[in-house]
């Protein structure tokens, strides 16, 4: 049997630094963009390293170039990621699956997420490097929200950072429930981890609600449509809502407004019946927030935002989680904010007073966040569907099937620290494999995610055959 090692025979590699080197070969090695390899250097010195790039062309050896990570101990069983040795002519070959594990222990990179490469070794991730923003992506069906269902799990079974998850499409409100067709009582994950679920849809569970009261001035302005000078009469009135009508609930400020006559309250009343603010169903009375239930810090807390009837509701609850997490930042308690679908939050072009204030909130997060333990996780479709001052401020990405040349060039450009041709071989992914890269990772790794320890939400849904 022919083995890649066998196949790698004849590729030499050579290096001035010892930490970027060059690569040729005959041109029938096995190696490919993203290869983890060991170069034998002088003195039977071993390195670790990956191949970054390679170009071949028929006739020709192939050359290519890559990074070295460090040196493998003398008994083959640390890495030392300190030292580096120039080296020229040396032999390369395919790594095996334990001394790329060296690199992994190294990292202490403990979150298993699945496997890669032909031997199925276990991909893992490191935990701790979740305290940076997360950049999620692929093309729709790619399995974007089930990776992220395997990686969130496992979140909340080897870690105790809180997560609130935002959660348009209903993917994620099963996360306390076992995988479709087991039979076994709980889930993968143990019973005591606290996983609420708060629903848009009246009568499913616990109901997702915000206080109006609890939002800030200019959010409730917002809320509104109402701009602090061009609207001043009527938003001097919403400032003085309290001393002036006795309340701030929406439900109540009506008649107490017409009550008034003053021109402005008549207007403000106007808008509110207009916009009819009253008959949202987000609104909490005395019941508990969403604010309060993300406050309590579960393991996760699931914000079901997709069935609310009128489009600014989703919006009231972004803006009342995220400028409460903001207000408290001083507190330094750890929290992941995940944002599937993130373009309906972080859009660059949405113009609506509520979505420019739920887009800046967050591209102050993406900036200033990070020190204060509010981390980021954004999922989409497409990176230009978010503003660009959110994306460059993540540092992990996984990149999952995208055929999109453009999207695929804005990828290269924006996570510069991705070796291009990595990134180039999306387009040939198949649904469930995802390359990771960035601070979470030990090198960035192609992965075959693992399987889901709990139920999916919204899994496709199946074409209706006729039996014949
Ligand atoms: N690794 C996987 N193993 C098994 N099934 C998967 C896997 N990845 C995705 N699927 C299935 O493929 C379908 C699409 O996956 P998913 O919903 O995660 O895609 P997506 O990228 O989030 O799409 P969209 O952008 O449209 O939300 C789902 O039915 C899901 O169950
Ligand atoms: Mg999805």
């Amino acid at each position: 049997m022919t083995t890649k090692t066998s196949i790698n025979e004849g590729a030499t590699a050579a290096s001035v630094d010892g930490r970027y080197f060059q690569l040729a070969g005959p041109n029938h090695s096995a190696f490919e963009p993203g290869t983890f390899v060991v170069i034998h250097g002088q003195d039977s010195q071993k390195m670790l390293g990956q191949v970054d790039d390679l170009t071949f062309r028929i006739g020709s050896p192939l050359q290519g170039a890559g990074r070295v990570f460090g040196t493998i101990s003398d008994d083959g069983r640390s890495l030392d990621t300190a030292r580096f040795h120039p080296f020229s002519s040396a032999r390369i070959q395919t790594a095996d699956a334990s001394t790329v594990g060296l690199l992994y222990d190294d990292a202490a990179a403990t979150v298993t997420i699945g496997s890669y490469g032909s031997d199925h070794t276990p991909a893992r991730l490191l935990a701790r490097r979740f305290n940076r923003h997360t950049f999620w992506c692929g093309q729709s069906g790619s399995g974007k929200t089930y990776a992220l269902g395997v990686v969130l799990e496992q979140l909340i079974l080897h870690t105790g950072l809180p997560i609130v998850i935002f959660d348009p499409n209903a993917d994620f409100v099963r996360l306390g429930d076992p995988p479709e067709g087991s039979d076994a009582a709980g889930t993968g994950l143990p019973a005591d981890r606290d996983i609420r679920v708060l629903r848009s849809s009246p009568s499913e569970g616990d109901s997702l609600l915000v206080r109006f009261t609890d939002l800030p001035l200019r959010a409730r302005g917002a809320t509104l449509h109402l701009h602090p000078l061009e609207d001043r009469a009527e938003y001097n009135e919403l400032m003085r809502l309290e001393e002036t009508v006795g309340t701030l609930d929406p439900v109540k400020v009506v008649p107490r407004l017409r009550e008034r006559g003053t021109p402005a309250a008549d207007a403000l009343a106007a808008r509110v019946e207009n916009l009819r603010v009253t008959d949202w169903t987000v609104w909490s009375g005395p019941r508990e927030t969403a604010v309060e239930v993300v406050r309590d810090r579960p393991d996760a807390t699931v914000l079901d935002l997709g069935g609310f009837a009128y489009p600014d509701e989703p919006l009231v609850v972004a803006m009342a989680v995220l400028e409460d997490l903001w207000a408290r930042r001083e507190e330094r308690r750890p929290i992941l904010i995940v944002i599937d679908e993130a373009h309906n939050l972080c859009s660059p072009d949405g113009d609506s007073p509520l979505q420019v204030a739920v887009r800046e909130k967050i591209i102050q997060i993406a900036a200033e966040g990070r020190k204060f333990g509010l981390w980021l996780l954004l999922s989409t479709q497409r990176p230009s569907r978010i503003h660009p001052s959110i994306i460059s401020q993540c540092d992990n990405l996984a990149l999952m099937k995208m055929a999109s040349p453009v999207d695929l060039e804005g990828i290269a450009t924006i996570f510069g620290f991705v070796p291009a041709a990595l990134v180039a071989r999306s387009p040939q992914f198949r649904q469930g494999e995802a390359l990771f890269a960035g601070g979470f990772v030990p090198a960035p790794t192609l992965v075959r995610m693992g399987n889901r320890l709990t139920r999916e939400g919204g899994a496709d849904i199946s074409v209706p055959l006729r039996t014949p």
